[in-house]
């Protein structure tokens, strides 16, 4: 007689599916949230007659806030839930979309850009957590990098409704439409965050919480019910046995985050968060635009708005790219593989601003350089840094150790965006003697920084267990 096999796990995609999409929708609203920025600032700077620093804090100002939503986002999921915190992140792009379309002086803008900073710093912790704890363990990295889709669909989107904003009364590069942009467009582009805002928070009444959690809180019946509705009762019963058994396991405290045996992931975790930043992406993100305008002759307020679009593009292309490859080439050779290109795209960017090649031939050489920057971190530094984030560091720490990487990976954020304008500005000392060049080559020597950390420093992580890689930081020792 044949052994009797244990019957497969079914999982119920028709109820996991649309739970996590909608929690996804959180991804997607920090994307839309950090980007929408690009095609507002210029308007914004012209409205109130930014100078170059306040017109860094506009843009950089929501990145503060994120660093302190990641702060509380321990805190407050812990007592209150996932599904509270995500709820509270919703209303705070909500109460943000609808204060920075509003206001009548710079002050009040940034008051209402830093709540919905607050609202990211929560969706970007809370949002894959959830997804995490609630999706069985085989299909949890590749939820990863959907997520970071989402974030980069997110951004895509809001390159898109800037687009048609601008063109809503006409081309902007009429001096007549501009007016409307500068007065009143700008406005639209950060109220239109009401519609996913309001989504969000109504999608999220319907699912559940995490299973994970509820456990916790000791409310087992109700994990359970969940559970078997993800994937059976078999498969409820050996999910419910590992959370209790990793929960009891799970002391972690801040003071083993910062014992000897984790001080080399923990350097390399927040090491790669600084480093994906200051490598320059958001300069792109956030001012593709502007910087499109600067270099080239032929742009107007248009092929700014355009390049943006391409920009953002290229990007949701290579990061769907990235999450076919990167189980199968490892984390390692995409790294550093991106991270030369992004530097060596940097680098081309830097000397065609420096010697002032003639502009018009600047344009197309300019835009094929920021797309194969693009192109590179979309590969690799971008999805790949927060798979690693979430991978090197041991079950019982990861929530406190992930949430200071991310809380250092905003900050950077924030540097890298209120400096930009600073070294860009016309009259400054950087551009009085490398012309727009300086930037470019701050974030270049950057990638020479990054690629020497994953080449020394960064194991390889593909196909091994959480635990294996738990014992390869005891032997490194
Ligand atoms: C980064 C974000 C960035 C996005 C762009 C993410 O991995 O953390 O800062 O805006 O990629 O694609």
């Amino acid at each position: 007689m044949k052994a009797e096999l244990a019957p497969p796990i079914r999982i119920n995609l028709n109820y996991l599916l649309p739970i996590c999409l909608v929690a996804t929708l959180g991804g997607l609203l920090f994307g839309y949230d950090t980007g929408v920025i690009s095609g507002a600032i210029e308007p914004l700077t012209a409205k109130f007659g930014l100078s170059d620093f306040m017109k860094g804090w506009a843009s950089g100002c929501v990145l503060m806030g994120c660093a302190a939503g990641v702060l509380l986002v321990g805190p407050l999921s812990d007592r209150f839930g996932r599904k509270l915190a995500m709820f509270l992140a919703a209303l705070m792009f909500l109460v943000s979309a609808i204060g920075t379309a509003v206001p009548s002086d710079v002050v009040t803008f940034i008051i209402f850009r830093i709540i919905g900073g607050i609202g990211i710093g929560i969706a970007s912790i809370s949002t894959p957590m959830y997804i995490a704890e609630i999706t069985p363990a085989h299909m949890r990295g590749r939820m990863v990098a959907v997520n970071q889709i989402a974030i980069v669909g997110g951004i895509a989107a809001t390159a898109f409704i800037n687009y048609f904003i601008a063109h809503a009364h006409g081309n902007p590069a009429l001096p007549e439409n501009q007016a409307w942009l500068i007065e009143t467009g700008w406005r639209w582009m950060f109220g239109t965050g009401v519609v996913p805002a309001v989504l969000f928070a109504l999608l999220l009444i319907p699912i559940p919480e995490s299973p994970r959690w509820l456990i916790e809180r000791r409310r087992e019946d109700h994990a359970r019910q969940i559970l078997e509705r993800v994937g059976g009762a078999e498969f409820a019963k050996t999910e419910f046995d590992s959370i209790k058994s990793a929960l009891t396991h799970e002391q972690g405290t801040w003071s083993e985050l910062f014992s000897s045996k984790l001080r080399l992931p923990l350097f390399i975790g927040v090491a790669l968060a600084i480093l994906q930043q200051v490598t320059g992406i958001n300069v792109f993100m956030y001012f593709g635009a502007t910087i499109f305008k600067t270099m080239s002759a032929s742009a107007g307020v248009d092929a700014g708005l355009l390049t943006q679009i391409i920009i953002n593009g290229a990007c949701v292309l290579f990061t769907v790219i990235a999450i076919a490859t990167v189980d199968k080439w490892g984390r390692r050779p995409l790294m550093l593989l991106g991270t030369v290109g992004m530097g060596v795209s940097l680098v081309a960017m830097g000397v065609m601003a420096q010697v002032g090649v003639d502009p018009a031939a600047v344009s197309h050489w300019m835009l094929i350089f920021i797309i194969l920057y693009i192109a590179c971190f979309g590969l690799s530094v971008g999805p790949v840094t927060w798979v690693i984030l979430s991978e090197i560091f041991p079950t019982a720490v990861r929530g406190r150790a992930l949430g200071l990487a991310t809380f250092f990976l905003w900050t950077a954020d924030y540097v890298v965006t209120q400096t930009f304008p600073m070294m860009d500005a016309r009259g400054s000392w950087f551009v009085a003697h490398f012309n727009h060049a300086f930037p470019f080559y701050v974030y270049a020597t950057f990638c020479v920084l990054l690629v020497l950390l994953v080449w020394r420093l960064v194991p390889e992580t593909k196909g091994r267990s959480l635990e294996e890689i738990e014992r390869h930081w005891s032997q490194r020792r």
